[in-house]
């Protein structure tokens, strides 16, 4: 009905809140969309800014995951609608309107999308993306492996949310083609343990 219309548009606009620009420009650091990888991320700020503020635009972006969604679930809405909150809070992420569309990947505020669905699956996804972080180094690996178990983690859990947590993980896996060409060349750089300088 109109009330779910009303969570799909209000979430689109919350996902078009940039926290990596805005935080970026708290902090006096580049513009994240255009240095570094150029994905206004917690990633690419944690390369051209440090931790602090890293970790703000992460949880800032979970955050903005968590939000519509809850709403929606206390609001009553169903599984479908609630799953087309999640999408649509990502695509904002992802094509912000209120930064020239140019968006991040949908990592951070997919996880906070999907994170009402229960703590154990927050659980398994957070394990299984330090695992694959700490093991290569690299934060897209550890996001796309992520990303590819999420639909069985899910339908582990709670079956009904596997559409949508798959058409999630699509979403997240087209936004990393460029991620994927320079992991595949080995010239994708690393957060974790860099001996190298890139
Ligand atoms: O969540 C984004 C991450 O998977 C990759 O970020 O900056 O290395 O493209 P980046």
């Amino acid at each position: 009905g109109i009330i779910g219309f009303i969570f799909i548009i209000g979430a689109y606009l919350i996902g078009s809140i940039s926290s990596a620009v805005l935080i970026s420009r708290l902090f006096h650091l580049p513009d994240p969309r255009h240095s570094g990888s150029e994905n206004p991320g917690a990633t690419n700020v944690y390369r051209l800014g440090g931790r602090f503020p890293a970790v703000l635009v992460l949880l800032l972006d979970i955050l903005k995951g968590v939000i519509p969604v809850w709403g929606g679930y206390f609001a009553g809405l169903p599984p479908i609608i609630l799953g087309g909150v999640a999408i649509a809070v990502c695509f904002g992420h992802m094509f912000p309107i209120f930064f020239h569309f140019e968006g991040g990947k949908g990592v951070a505020t997919a996880f906070g999308a999907v994170l009402p669905i229960g703590l154990d699956l927050g659980g398994l996804l957070i394990v299984t993306w330090l695992i694959v972080l700490l093991v290569t180094g690299y934060s897209s690996a550890a996001a796309l492996l992520t990303v590819l178990l999420a639909p069985l983690f899910t339908w582990l859990i709670k079956p009904e949310y596997t559409l949508p947590v798959s058409m999630l993980a699509c979403l997240i896996i087209l936004r990393h083609h460029s991620n994927i060409l320079r992991l595949w060349n080995q010239t994708e750089s690393k957060i974790v343990n860099r001996r190298e300088k890139k």
